[in-house]
């Protein structure tokens, strides 16, 4: 279990060191060298990850298969400093993938961050969830991040995977059986990734958010129904970005096969 306390006075001592000179990097002694990529950044917590990343120092490789959101999310990033570059990939087709690699292995020698961020909603009851919705959901949220992993891992010097879950995976509601089920793998996937990439010391941990102010909260069905409320504060997609950044750090080091919830105290809620 992640201690809170201890939590809160490294995460704030990291945040009075690390502003604006990044972490170590492919290269320990360039500050400046420190490659991340993130998946789903055109938008939400993706996007507010990559435009963080930049501010600090680092390159954001901004993958989406939305390539205006992702260009405006190179924008924002370019307008904090470094040269952050978008990639039009569908994270759950391996072609898509293993061209995103070459892309990447010609531009960067390696990478220090891989963040498997993006993921896809449906809504249904499950005697109405069609076939294709529930392959669709865990093509993109499970077999993408699979897929990131299996052709990132290799590129991965001395960094950090974190992949992004949900409170789903431990508490959910009607109607998200895809979602929650997708999420819960995303979870344990993760851990027994740890596990294999110890030895190439690579890290893997996995962000869980609660409630967050994205586009994916808000085109939620069953809040607009009102068959599900959100139930106390709503994160901002800053707050993930600030976690995801802190997890991948050097001050983060004894972090890894790790699950942090970062949801204003709504899984310790009783209804
Ligand atoms: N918003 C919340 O309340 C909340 C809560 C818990 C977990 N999460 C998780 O946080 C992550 C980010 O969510 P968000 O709220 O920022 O969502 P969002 O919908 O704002 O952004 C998701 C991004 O992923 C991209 N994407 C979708 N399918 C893709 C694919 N096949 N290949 C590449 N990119 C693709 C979308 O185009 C979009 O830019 C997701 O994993 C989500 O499950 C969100």
């Amino acid at each position: 279990m992640f201690h809170s306390l201890y939590f809160a006075s490294a995460y704030s001592h990291l945040l009075q060191s690390l502003r604006g000179t990044g972490n170590s990097g492919c290269d320990m002694n360039n500050s400046n060298n420190n490659v991340c990529i993130i998946t789903g950044g055109g938008s939400g917590i993706g996007r507010s990850t990559a435009v963080l990343f930049a501010k600090l120092g680092a390159t954001a490789i901004i993958v989406d298969v939305d390539d205006s959101a992702g260009q405006e999310t190179v924008r924002m990033a370019n307008e904090c400093g470094g040269s952050s570059v978008f990639f039009h990939a569908d994270i759950s087709q391996e072609q898509d993938v293993s061209r995103l690699k070459d892309e990447v292995i010609a531009r960067y020698s390696c990478i220090n961050t891989l963040v498997n961020n993006a993921a896809i909603m449906r809504f249904s009851k499950v005697v109405d969830l069609s076939v294709e919705d529930w392959d669709a959901v865990m093509a993109v949220n499970i077999r993408g991040t699979f897929l990131m992993c299996k052709h990132f891992i290799p590129l991965i010097k001395k960094g950090s995977i974190i992949n992004v879950s949900s409170v789903h995976s431990r508490s959910t509601a009607a109607n998200v059986s895809a979602y929650a089920a997708s999420k819960g793998a995303v979870e344990s996937f993760s851990r027994a990734l740890s596990i294999e990439c110890e030895a190439i010391d690579v890290r893997v941990n996995c962000v869980i958010p609660g409630s967050v102010d994205t586009k994916m909260l808000w085109d939620n069905p069953n809040l607009k129904s009102g068959d599900e409320v959100v139930s106390g504060k709503i994160a901002s997609p800053e707050d993930i970005a600030e976690i995801i950044y802190f997890i991948s750090s050097d001050k983060a080091k004894a972090v890894t096969g790790s699950s942090i919830v970062v949801d204003n105290g709504l899984l310790s809620r009783l209804g």
